[in-house]
């Protein structure tokens, strides 16, 4: 997606353009500024700053940990590295439930301080409030439905969501009230394929999905996955296009070996002593610095 000199990021509302016009979304999560930069230079629409950082980054077993402040520092990195991707930071769990004047204070932050063009929050009723008024502020929110790991302890897993009819039903309404209330867009994560159609087709906003199927308007990762890094689980929704965990284990060993039998590293990758010239008195610039 190309964006204009004068806001030179994708912007919100070209995201609800791309469903009017059949264009599909492509979302992906990071942490850092190298990977940011590779992952804009290779074509994504946006990048999710995820509380996924807690399992990812930070190695807690859930997303609950993760604070204000280390949201922010991990957004103000992916922005550094980034000009043109939109960046949506993730709020995280207890910066958005206290009140609305705290939730709106976070916001706020993540655009001032950390670079961000628009924020995610998980949930639904509750919230419907607390999104208008971001809104109203300025504040674009994408929505975040079906399984929101911030309420594993409520939910006791990380299980599919809306296999009866009732909360199938309950993830509809929420889906067009969420819209009401003014998010530009809508993850829906690990739900059934059909409810995703269904809640695709009763929004007028994009559904980005993560777990849920090809109807939805766009397709979310976490990158670690997408790289292959996380070995301990593999969700079935989750595709390697890289065997980065391998891939690093191997190169890192080859590294260890050659430290070791003295092949690393050589005198063609080592600095030689500057020298001064006699007549100038100036130091002659290295080779290399
Ligand atoms: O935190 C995250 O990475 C997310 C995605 C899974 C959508 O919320």
């Amino acid at each position: 997606m190309s964006s204009s000199k004068i806001f030179p990021r994708v912007t919100a509302p070209q995201l609800v353009r791309c469903k009017a016009e059949g264009r599909r979304i492509v979302g992906l999560t990071a942490y850092d500024a190298v990977f940011a930069a590779h992952e804009e230079e290779a074509g994504v629409d946006f990048l999710l700053v995820g509380d996924s950082a807690g399992n990812v980054i930070a190695g807690h077993s859930t997303t609950i940990p993760m604070t204000m402040e280390a949201m922010l520092f991990l957004t103000r990195c992916v922005s550094r590295g980034t000009s043109r991707v939109m960046i949506v930071a993730d709020m995280p769990f207890g910066s958005f439930q206290i009140s609305v004047e705290d939730t709106v204070s976070n916001a706020v932050r993540f655009l001032k301080e950390g670079g961000a063009q628009a924020v995610k929050m998980e949930g639904a009723g509750y919230l419907l409030g607390t999104i208008r008024r971001l809104v109203d502020v300025g504040i674009p929110v994408m929505g975040h439905i079906g399984l929101t790991p911030q309420r594993v302890n409520v939910f006791g897993g990380f299980n599919v969501q809306g296999r009866t009819p009732e909360s199938a039903n309950a993830l509809v309404e929420d889906a067009k009230e969420l819209e009401n209330a003014g998010c530009f867009s809508l993850v829906l994560e690990k739900i059934p394929l059909e409810l995703a159609r269904q809640i695709t087709e009763s929004v007028s906003i994009p559904t980005i999905g993560i777990g849920s199927g090809p109807h939805c308007d766009g397709q979310i990762l976490v990158n670690y996955d997408l790289f292959g890094m996380f070995e301990q689980f593999k969700p079935k929704f989750v595709r390697h296009y890289l065997e980065g965990a391998q891939l690093i284990r191997e190169a890192v060993s080859h590294w260890v070996e050659d430290v070791r039998e003295g092949k690393y590293p050589t005198a063609e990758e080592s600095y030689s002593q500057r020298t001064v010239k006699a007549s100038s008195g100036k130091v002659v610039p290295p080779e290399e610095e």
